[in-house]
């Protein structure tokens, strides 16, 4: 990919376009051996390096990362009062990351972040019906019956029932465990299966979207890259239809 020097930089955290043009400018900037001066320059991201005050930066178009995103922060790119699931990720070089699709402000587990809109997009369509997997725990006992409610498609009270979703009982007691695969990805969507048998969500944590699992070795807050077959295996879901 061709793009200007200065766009290179500053899309790889190295300071605002401002800062970055006048330390271009002022020779701090070296392209394959050669110091550069001009902001406009075209780089190939492919094949030209770069180096920064001696520093050698290298472009990344994408960057994907894997959260484990903790209670109490707020599935957005950026927010005035609130603390985002982007603002959680310290060691991004782009600013225009963004995590792909929502949960909750009290759920926890996955969620990726990434800047590829293509890739988010066909994520979240609702006709990819692609996988996710829930652990919750929810106030009062979960039945058999429970189970084929679930399985039939439930009245949430939208235009249309649910698609089919699968209910695994983990433990059975007054609060009890359970996992749930669902393939769509409506407005509080779990928490309102629930309510429509009677039951209250009263913890809910994301394991998996699509082929990719929550590393369980991840602390609520805590994230890493996601690894290259990650993004392979997410680039190929994406294409089924
Ligand atoms: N379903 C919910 O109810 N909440 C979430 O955060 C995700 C799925």
């Amino acid at each position: 990919m061709m793009i200007r020097l200065d766009k290179y930089l500053a899309d790889m955290g190295i300071g605002t376009r401002s800062r970055i043009k006048k330390e271009i400018r002022s020779g701090q900037v070296i392209v394959n051996g050669k110091p550069i001066c001009r902001p406009e320059l075209k780089i190939n991201t492919d094949q030209d390096e770069v180096l920064f005050q001696g520093e050698p930066v290298t472009y990344e178009e994408y960057e994907y990362y894997m959260l484990n995103k903790p209670a109490g922060v707020i599935s957005a790119a950026s927010d005035r009062q609130e603390t985002t699931v982007v603002d959680l990720i310290k060691d991004r070089k782009r600013d225009d990351l963004f995590p792909v699709g929502r949960l909750d402000k009290d759920t926890e587990g996955l969620l990726i972040i990434t800047n590829n809109g293509e890739l988010a997009h066909r994520l979240l369509s609702p006709k990819k019906h692609v996988d996710k997997v829930y652990f919750a725990k929810v106030k009062g006992i979960v039945t058999e019956d429970d189970i084929e409610c679930f399985a039939q498609g439930l009245d949430i009270g939208d235009e249309k029932p649910t698609l089919p979703a699968e209910l695994v009982i983990c433990s059975s007691d007054e609060i009890s465990g359970i996992l749930l695969t669902i393939r769509e990805g409506r407005f509080h969507q779990v928490k309102r299966m629930f309510q429509a048998v009677g039951k209250e969500v009263v913890y809910l944590k994301r394991l998996r979207m699509g082929p990719v699992t929550l590393d369980d070795s991840l602390k609520p807050g805590e994230y890493r890259r996601l690894t290259e077959e990650e993004v392979d295996r997410l680039c190929s879901q994406e294409r089924k239809p």
